[in-house]
């Protein structure tokens, strides 16, 4: 039922919701998958591909940790894709400590309509030795080679990213001009989770972004979503509380169906991502619109005349009796506003529609941002 709900695709991936479970190694396998159909992706994993990485895991478990070791990973990888053929979007989270593995498993991945996942996120130090996992944060020239590589695969590409490593802003933008389809970052923080970097990812990259770390609940996550997350995952919560993923699909299916854009930013001046101009006022009072078009390298000038041009083909032109006399210039429709509803009423115009027109004109605007 989602599927018609969400318009949701990365090449040719096309997840039925925006709700994922994130890997957790030695836990979340194709057993763990079949308990979570419901989600929008299933990230399988982290899966090791070489040698040394199934030799540092066996390292690992003796040090108590869980992990998923093979001495035929493709193999044991190719047995989980097919087991879970049918089930949702599949992506297969993976470490290695050269590039040969990653091809190959891209080919594997690829052949099921699965998407790939580089695991840039492992801190374990057996991991990181190898220059696997969290090293390739550090090794951005190398990851971005991986990238590239990869790539000429076909494969829908991820990498998953931890933040507050390395320049997050740097790292997104290296991985979108190597090629990768999606950034997988979790926003984690020495003071707990860093909502701040999805939005300075959205701000300055067109990659899709699945947005992780403590989502518990659907305030959570909807956090993470009106910051800019396409996405969002979740992985201890479900070990937690395995009824959080249908919780969120409910949740967030709802939203999309009242409102027809699941992951609208919050205002500017509630720190909304840059999407958000769409809902801002004529820029004629002191307030955060001016410091947004600076980042956005948009004179307010051009403002006004870019969302006057696209509103002149709309509905949304009309707005009789609201702040500026246009809905070209009010808010988001979760904000109560009586002046707004009475204007849409007038012209037989639903929240949904009204939502849709303002979504493509946040696209229209971004589309002449300058930085
Ligand atoms: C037991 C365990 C194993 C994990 N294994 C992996 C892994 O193999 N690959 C990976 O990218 N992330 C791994 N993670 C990180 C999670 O996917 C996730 O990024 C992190 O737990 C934060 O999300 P959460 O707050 O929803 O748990 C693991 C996490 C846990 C708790
Ligand atoms: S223009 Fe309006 S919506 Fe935008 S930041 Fe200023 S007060 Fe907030
Ligand atoms: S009329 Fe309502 S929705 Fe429109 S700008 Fe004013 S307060 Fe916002």
């Amino acid at each position: 039922m989602t599927e018609t709900i969400f318009d949701i695709k990365i090449g040719y991936a096309s997840p039925k919701n925006p709700i994922a479970t994130a890997s957790m190694a030695g836990i979340t396998d194709s057993i763990f998958a079949s308990r979570f159909k419901n989600a929008g992706m299933i990230i399988l994993g982290g899966y090791n591909l070489d040698q040394p990485t199934n030799e540092a895991a066996r390292k690992e478990v003796e040090r108590g940790r869980t992990e998923f070791i093979s001495d035929k990973p493709l193999e044991f990888i190719k047995s989980e894709l097919e087991a879970t053929k049918g089930y949702t979007t599949i992506a297969v989270n993976v470490r290695a400590a050269s590039i040969g593995p990653f091809l190959e498993a891209a080919v594997l991945a690829k052949g099921y309509g699965a998407i790939l996942e580089i695991n840039a996120h492992c801190r374990q130090p057996e991991m990181v030795e190898l220059g696997a996992g969290e090293a390739l944060l550090k090794d951005i020239p190398r990851l971005c080679e991986y990238i590239t590589e990869i790539k000429k695969t076909g494969v829908v590409l991820s990498v998953k990213t931890r933040a507050n490593v390395v320049n997050d802003v740097e790292l997104a933008k290296a991985i979108e001009k190597a090629g990768a389809d999606i950034i997988h970052i979790d926003a984690m923080h020495p003071q707990g989770v860093d909502i701040g970097v999805i939005k300075r990812i959205r701000n300055s990259t067109k990659l899709f972004i699945i947005g992780n770390n403590s989502i518990t609940d659907p305030e959570s996550a909807k956090e993470m979503f009106s910051r800019g997350a396409d996405m969002v995952s979740v992985a201890r919560a479900v070990s937690i509380n395995p009824r959080i993923i249908d919780q969120l699909v409910f949740d967030i299916t709802s939203l999309q169906t009242m409102t027809g854009w699941y992951n609208a930013p919050k205002h500017i001046c509630g720190g909304g991502d840059l999407r958000a101009l769409a809902f801002c006022c004529l820029p004629v009072k002191p307030c955060a619109l001016h410091g947004a078009l600076k980042q956005a390298g948009i004179t307010a000038e051009e403002f006004m005349k870019i969302k006057t041009d696209f509103a002149r083909k709309t509905p949304i032109e009309y707005g009789e009796g609201t702040c500026f006399g246009s809905m070209t210039w009010c808010c988001k429709i979760t904000k109560p506003c009586f002046l707004r509803d009475s204007a849409l009423e007038s012209i037989g115009l639903s929240d949904v529609e009204y939502m849709t027109i303002k979504k493509k004109l946040s696209e229209y605007i971004l589309k002449h941002k300058k930085n």
